[in-house]
């Protein structure tokens, strides 16, 4: 895809099709004006006829406008001027991609960046509409039989920007949004497997992928051998029920000389049963969304790589599978971590913990700067949050806000829970160190207590992405979150905000 910039009136533009807007009372947008004024009130007449309303999600296309040199105008609705927002542009913008995407248009122009939204910079309206229109475009047919959907013939999108001044950010915002939209990908289709094609030896494939087309990154993948050498014993009682080999992956992105790198661990469980906790039948199959936080990681680390962002970063992404069997871990028994405490697993099913506890002792190699796990890790994250708002927390404010801030920025948000030392007494064992569940109430807080034993010392943060790394129902899908969220993260920190 290619973006340009103009800041010709909409009427003047020559192309394919022109994206104008208009409000809800007959108010017109920016773009949607000019249309009107040239073509002697066509817009207007448009409306009082009741062609368009306005309301957010309608729209309406235009062929041979008089007056107009585009071959096509496609009028949306912007909703009520008052309640105009990011995702009301959002919403407008998906619905011009959806309506010009099965045509034959091969370059648009929207002239919706010259709306006032929410006072979002040039810079912000072009990354948000880059990535609305990846989400639109982005399509899973790898498992179907048969013919495969066409690429879209859109190849050119520009933004209308109100001076030559915001001609760069504008195209900085594009250009940051498709290396974004790269990374959604990855981790939407890692989602979007099916448990047997992607499980933890075509998550190391998909990894050592990235480090091919990305000539900055490295990634190493050990196997169980090596990962009983580390002493990840907890790691290891995980994928004990199941004949599927466990891998701990390594990937490392140098853009930064010697500074300290930013370290990103993400969830790798690539089907999650419960083990011999073994989970009810009804939506199971949805655990095998429960590698969304690697997959998440592994998607970052090839926007990052694509952007050359002057930072370090490495990731770290322990996976296998949850399954029970003969030679599964069973409750009650007591495993040693790599870092040397004792851990009894009172639950198989929280198995996540298990996991990311000992990768999270093995980054502490890395001696990073900043350290952040991602993981799919409990139901009680979706009742507290429902599938709107990631769980972050964390013992330092600075950190947190950091992450929030970013979320925000990124239309990606999280939500702080407190990590506080009440709940950690929760996770008290009387054969252990102490047990791998804290019971029901606050189950979210508890697993990332849980983590925080092995964090100590460390510039550490947990989010809790089980509501929203995934759709169910009729939209079941991978949605790629946090890749934007932990971009912006990294974007602020490598100074490559404009
Ligand atoms: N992968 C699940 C968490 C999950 C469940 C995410 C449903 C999204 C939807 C995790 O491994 C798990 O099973 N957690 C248990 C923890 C409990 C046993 C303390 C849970 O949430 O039920
Ligand atoms: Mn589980
Ligand atoms: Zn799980």
């Amino acid at each position: 895809m290619d973006f340009f910039t103009t800041t010709s009136a909409a009427s003047r533009r020559a192309g394919g099709c022109v994206i104008v807007g208009v409000f809800e009372k007959s108010v017109l947008g920016v773009g949607a004006a000019d249309i009107d004024a040239a073509s002697r009130g066509l817009i207007k007449r448009h409306i009082k006829d009741g062609d368009i309303s306005g309301r957010s999600g309608t729209s309406l296309l235009l062929p041979a406008v008089p007056g107009v040199r585009s071959k096509r105008v496609l009028v949306v609705g912007l909703g009520k001027k008052s309640k105009f927002g990011i995702a009301q542009y959002r919403l407008a913008n998906q619905t011009a991609i959806n309506l010009v995407k099965g045509s034959k248009v091969r370059d648009v122009v929207s002239f919706l960046t010259l709306e006032d939204v929410a006072a979002c910079s040039p810079y912000y309206l072009a990354r948000y509409a880059v990535e609305t229109a990846g989400n639109c475009f982005y399509s899973f047919s790898e498992m179907k039989s048969g013919k495969k959907p066409r690429s879209p013939l859109i190849k050119k999108i520009g933004f209308a920007i109100s001076k030559r001044g915001d001609a760069a950010k504008t195209m900085l915002g594009a250009e940051h949004a498709q290396a974004i939209v790269e990374g959604m990908s990855i981790a939407r289709d890692l989602g979007n497997l099916p448990p047997n094609v992607c499980t933890p030896s075509y998550l190391a494939r998909a990894a050592q992928k990235v480090a091919r087309q990305q000539k900055s990154v490295t990634t190493k993948v050990m196997g169980e051998a090596e990962i009983k050498r580390l002493g990840m014993h907890s790691f290891l009682s995980v994928t004990g029920g199941t004949t599927e080999p466990a891998k701990l992956i390594v990937m490392q992105y140098r853009g930064a000389g010697k500074q300290k790198p930013v370290v990103l661990v993400g969830k790798g469980i690539t089907f999650d049963a419960g083990g011999i906790s073994l989970k009810p039948g009804p939506g199971m199959d949805e655990m095998k969304f429960d590698m969304c936080g690697a997959a998440s990681v592994i998607g970052t680390m090839s926007t990052v790589a694509q952007l050359k962002l002057p930072i370090n970063l490495n990731v770290v992404v322990p996976t296998c599978e949850n399954l029970p069997s003969g030679t599964a871990t069973r409750p009650g028994d007591i495993v040693t971590s790599m870092s040397g405490k004792t851990i009894e697993v009172l639950n198989t099913d929280a198995e996540g913990r298990l996991i990311l506890c000992d990768a999270l002792t093995y980054a502490r190699r890395f001696k990073p700067e900043v350290l952040i796990d991602v993981a799919t890790l409990t139901g009680a994250c979706v009742i507290a949050l429902g599938h709107h708002r990631t769980a972050v927390m964390s013992k330092h404010d600075k950190l947190a806000n950091e992450i929030t801030d970013a979320g925000v920025a990124a239309d990606d948000q999280a939500w702080r829970l407190p990590l506080a030392v009440e709940y950690a007494k929760q996770l008290r064992s009387n054969f252990a160190d102490f047990a791998n569940v804290g019971g029901r109430e606050g189950g979210a807080i508890t697993a990332g207590c849980f983590l925080s034993k092995f964090t100590e010392g460390m510039n550490w943060a947990h989010l809790d992405i089980a509501g929203t790394a995934w759709r169910s129902g009729g939209k079941k899908g991978s949605t790629g979150r946090p890749v934007p969220m932990l971009t912006e993260f990294l974007l602020k920190r490598a100074g490559a905000l404009p």
